[in-house]
């Protein structure tokens, strides 16, 4: 959600600004535009509406500058105007900002601002910034003044670069609850929202935490304290030069993306078990920290979630620890009852989801232990928690989660297997046969990705479709949600998933001839039941399709399609019953012409409430 790039060296600006800003396009985005110091050292703007390709447009014969910024807007204030997007200017011309995050308190502000003379033009809560910065900088003289006194006004949230045009060749920096790191590489600085935009000019990169200012002058960076005190910062080296973005030959990263599954699934259990043994030392993680806790409580948002829905009951039932899985927007303001000995795991695709972040800093106030699971290397989230492991899925580029989501699947049950073998509730004979099991994953979903025939000709007989439903019982049903949740955000087709057993309970008056109900089926002890249930909304004219591991009479009986999936230890099965919805959501977007890789209105990365 939102991008925020700058530069600031001795190359052309505007091809750097305009390749970062592409590499941030996978978080989502309704319009663009960035600032340059032009060759009389003045500040010039230039924005579009719709995507980068159209500022690129607008911006290629600009062939001066060494330092500027450029944004990419997800509209939270206001429609995705050029009006609206940023960088935002001071009347004069004099500052050039670009912003991340949300001022809730910008009509208070605004109003204090136009008592001052200051008149608006878009709808921003942004452009109040803007000249609320213009208003202290003028009143107190310096940048730094300036920035430093907006952080005691504005409420809310911000990562904010801006360009003054005393100072042609300095950027500043100031955040607070959104992303913001600095790379550095000799005489070359750069500013973004996340290192993976600028990996392609450097490693080198400093994460900018709240309240902290920056003042980024050519391969030179000075950090402060809100009192303008100097902070010594610690540089960070990542490992993300080699994140292949290409999408080869695939029509959409989203399909790109599910056929790296098996890949990642193996490449996972390379590295995280030896000698038949779950083994996560090389990131400092030993059983012996988590010897003590009594329960664990997952936090996730979207599909984050879904994946701590699908473990609880494998936690429970493999090492025996209560477990409770939250939305993170909803666990953030209920002020739940946490126990001391609570382990907290915030499962993120992202690592900047805003919510989760929150969560995360909510049970280290409370002194409880923290856990990322986390997918995008050196992200927010990982600096946060006390421990973290990587899905190392590579970068996830659709929007919608599809590698990410089966990597932190296997995370969880191999973090189960941990606990489980250290607290002796399973035998080292056992670790090794959850082991083996989970280590024939990848070869099932290369199975599973071989036979798509059947999905595609089902994809082209109901991608019409109104609603569908899914409906699943215990691990199913967890499944199933992410099964919906995919369906929708890419074929925008209205979907649910329920609880088998909920369906008589009031949704089945929606039932009628031809309401399409995916069924999973995957679990010994409620299959009967939830045939039971598909029987049901069959006989009242429904088009049932069973995602199942078996095939006999009763599954026959109660549905129109079957789609056979490979068998596992049942509760690994999200792991497998996800690839066919997947595919399904897939195929059914594809028909439909939807823009598949982004679609309307979502972000990859939700850094605001
Ligand atoms: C999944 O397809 C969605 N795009 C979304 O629900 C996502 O899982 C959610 O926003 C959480 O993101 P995160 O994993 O980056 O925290
Ligand atoms: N709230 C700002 C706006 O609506 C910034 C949104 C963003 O983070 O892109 O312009």
């Amino acid at each position: 959600m939102c991008g925020i790039v700058g530069y600031n060296g001795n190359r052309l600006v505007v091809p750097i600004l305009v390749q970062s800003l592409k590499k941030l396009e996978y978080r989502g985005y309704d319009s663009a535009g960035l600032a340059v110091f032009n060759e009389k050292k003045k500040i010039e703007i230039k924005k579009s509406s719709g995507r980068i390709s159209a500022l690129e447009e607008k911006v290629k014969e600009i062939k001066y500058g060494n330092c500027g910024i450029g944004h990419t807007r997800w509209a939270t204030h206001g429609e995705p105007t050029e009006v609206n997007a940023h960088p935002h200017f001071s009347d004069d011309k004099s500052v050039a900002v670009v912003h991340n995050g949300i001022i809730e308190n910008f009509s208070e502000l605004k109003t204090k601002l136009e008592k001052n003379g200051y008149k608006f033009y878009s709808q921003t809560d942004t452009e109040v910034l803007t000249k609320l910065i213009h208003y202290y900088w003028k009143k107190y003289g310096k940048p730094m003044d300036a920035l430093a006194r907006i952080q005691l006004r504005a409420i809310g949230s911000y990562a904010i670069c801006v360009m003054f045009n005393t100072e042609p060749d300095v950027l500043y920096c100031v955040k607070k609850d959104n992303p913001m790191v600095i790379g550095i590489n000799g005489k070359e600085s750069f500013v973004a929202s996340d290192a993976s935009a600028i990996a392609q000019y450097t490693n080198c990169v400093y994460y900018l935490d709240n309240h902290e200012m920056a003042r980024v002058r050519k391969g030179e960076i000075e950090f402060y304290t809100i009192d303008q005190e100097p902070i010594k910062k610690q540089i960070k080296v990542l490992d993300i030069t080699n994140q292949n973005s290409d999408k080869g030959d695939y029509a959409h990263y989203m399909l790109k993306e599910i056929y790296e599954q098996p890949t990642i699934q193996k490449q996972l259990i390379n590295e995280y078990t030896k000698n038949n043994s779950v083994n996560f030392s090389k990131l400092g993680i030993e059983f012996s920290e988590y010897s003590e806790i009594e329960e664990i409580h997952i936090i996730g948002c979207g599909s984050a979630y879904h994946v701590g829905l699908c473990a609880k009951p494998v936690i429970e039932s493999v090492a025996k620890i209560k477990t409770q899985v939250h939305i993170a927007s909803e666990f953030r303001y209920q002020a739940p009852i946490v126990s001391k000995n609570s382990l907290v795991i915030a499962i993120s695709q992202s690592g900047e989801t805003a919510d989760t972040i929150a969560c995360v800093e909510y049970a280290k106030e409370n002194g409880l232990k923290t856990l990322g699971v986390v997918n995008c290397i050196g992200s927010t989230m990982t600096q946060k928690v006390d421990k973290c492991i990587y899905t190392n899925a590579g970068q996830e580029i659709a929007v919608a989660t599809t590698k990410a989501y089966t990597a932190q699947l296997l995370i969880m049950y191999l973090f189960t297997i941990m606990l489980a073998k250290g607290k002796g509730t399973i035998t080292a004979q056992t670790e090794k046969n959850e082991l083996i099991e989970l280590s024939q994953i990848s070869q099932k979903m290369k199975i599973e990705l071989e036979n798509v025939e059947q999905l595609k000709h089902f994809a082209s007989l109901k991608y019409n479709q109104k609603e569908v439903f899914f409906l699943g019982r215990g691990i199913d049903y967890a499944s199933g949600e992410e099964g919906s949740l995919k369906l929708k955000e890419i074929s925008y087709i209205h979907s649910e998933c329920f609880a088998a057993g909920e369906m008589k309970h009031g949704t089945i008056s929606l039932v009628q001839p031809d309401t399409l109900i995916i069924g999973i089926t995957t679990q010994k002890n409620t299959t009967a039941k939830t045939l039971g249930n598909l029987i049901e909304v069959k006989s009242r004219g429904a088009c049932v399709v069973c995602i199942s591991d078996v095939i006999d009479e009763q599954i026959k009986k109660a549905s129109n399609y079957i789609i056979l999936i490979p068998k596992t230890n049942e509760k690994y099965s999200p792991l497998l019953s996800v690839i066919p919805m997947q595919l399904l959501a897939y195929y059914i977007a594809l028909n439909k012409g939807e823009d598949i890789d982004k679609p309307r209105n979502l972000a990859k990365s939700v850094t605001v409430e």
